[in-house]
């Protein structure tokens, strides 16, 4: 899979949402997050982003590597939604997103 990590955070750019052919970027309130099962690993999303916050799960800079995680239990409880227009923005972050200071103004 491909994931988002902390330069997304309080950016949220949406790029991404456009390029992805299963539209399985989801929005949480401070950044977007990828589905790890719904991603086909297409790969589409990754130099859109204008602040390079999208990377390959193995090659993920080694102060983001959290965020692998972050990504897959973002959609703890959520399941496959398998869409992310139709699910719409979602009020919540992974707690260690929600616990970050202001990033990236
Ligand atoms: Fe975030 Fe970049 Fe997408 S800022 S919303 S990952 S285009
Ligand atoms: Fe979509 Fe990016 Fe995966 S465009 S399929 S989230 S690699």
């Amino acid at each position: 899979t491909y994931i988002i990590a902390q330069p997304c955070v309080d950016v949220k750019d949406r790029a991404c949402v456009d390029e992805c052919p299963v539209d399985c970027i989801y929005e949480g309130d401070r950044m977007l997050y990828i589905h790890p099962e719904e991603c086909v690993d297409c790969g589409a999303c990754e130099p859109v982003c204008p602040v390079e916050a999208i990377f390959y799960e193995d090659d993920v800079p080694e102060e983001w590597k959290d965020y692998y995680d972050v990504n897959v239990h973002f959609f703890d409880g959520l399941g496959m939604p398998g869409g992310a227009a139709k699910l719409g923005p979602l009020p919540k972050d992974h707690p260690m997103v929600a616990a970050l200071p202001p990033q990236n103004q």
